[in-house]
């Protein structure tokens, strides 16, 4: 793989941040997910945690920049942040609508989040890096899936398959950010398996907390027996999520692990070109 300095995303890949809006109100009222109740409720939940999430990660990341000199690390590292920003923003306006839609309390949804964030951010400013990192590692190994497997969004309405489409690519095209600013400041390997450790455990967890929030506040049965059996297939089945990520999950346990050990450039094209050229926003819009 062809690459520069301290930046490990391929030389020859450039990448930009996409200012796509997405209207979903038409979309969010209903299980928008094939009619799947589980699905829509397991994606829902991802978009709770997104606002709070992105903006850590961008707080993580740019706090070392100063310390950075390479030229494409430090500019990979502004369209991360810009993409970064752009999924908070879209992901506000998915879970308001959402709310609005079904009666959820989206503040009271996210706050679960929130709170996970303010206890991370009381450990050292490496200790929030690593956290990023690992995080960063679990979203691109998901995105890596939607795209490789595009079962998971069979029967999903055409809105919201794009706005997770458009999520996934540009997860893709800034995987390494964090990982090259993480290794180029020193940070420790031993530190990102530490941290991986907990988030296994603690970011399904609150996923599901919230899946079991949103049920209840919608007045559905929260134990119910078809919901769960529907969500045991979607993850643990034998075409199930979790199954189909494990192998590039335990890639970050490797010593030479790097985001891009996984090289799905050709999928990630091939998404890029299945959601069409960006809408025009307006007049003036630049990126
Ligand atoms: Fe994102
Ligand atoms: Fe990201």
């Amino acid at each position: 793989m062809a690459e520069s300095g301290l930046s490990k995303t391929p030389a020859d890949m450039t990448f930009a941040a996409r200012n796509r809006t997405f209207d979903l109100h038409e979309s969010l009222g209903r299980d928008w997910h094939g009619d799947r109740a589980f699905q829509t409720a397991f994606f829902n939940a991802l978009s709770f945690s997104f606002p709070s999430g992105e903006k850590f990660f961008v707080d993580s990341v740019k706090h070392y920049l100063p310390r950075i000199d390479d030229a494409k690390l430090k500019r990979d590292a502004a369209v991360f942040v810009q993409q970064e920003y752009t999924h908070r923003r879209e992901h506000q306006r998915y879970n308001q609508a959402l709310a609005a839609a079904r009666g959820f309390d989206a503040e009271k949804l996210e706050a679960l989040f929130q709170n996970q964030i303010k206890r991370i951010n009381k450990e050292p400013p490496i200790v929030r890096l690593a956290a990023t990192v690992v995080l960063e590692h679990v979203t691109a190994m998901f995105a890596a899936g939607s795209m490789r497997y595009h079962r998971w969004m069979e029967g999903a309405d055409a809105a919201m398959a794009d706005l997770w489409q458009w999520h996934a690519v540009e997860e893709t095209e800034h995987k390494s950010v964090a990982f090259d600013v993480f290794l180029a400041v020193g940070g420790k390997r031993k530190l990102l398996r530490r941290v991986m450790r907990i988030v296994r455990v603690r970011f399904p967890y609150h996923v599901f907390i919230t899946i079991f929030r949103m049920r209840r506040m919608e007045g559905k049965p929260a134990l119910s027996l078809s919901f769960w059996r529907e969500g045991y297939r979607f993850l643990f089945g034998r075409s199930g999520i979790i199954r189909e990520v494990a192998a590039d999950f335990r890639l970050f346990y490797r010593d030479d692990f790097h985001p891009w050990l996984i090289n799905n450039r050709d999928q990630l094209q091939e998404t890029i070109m299945r959601l069409g050229p960006e809408p025009e926003l307006h007049a003036n819009s630049s990126s």
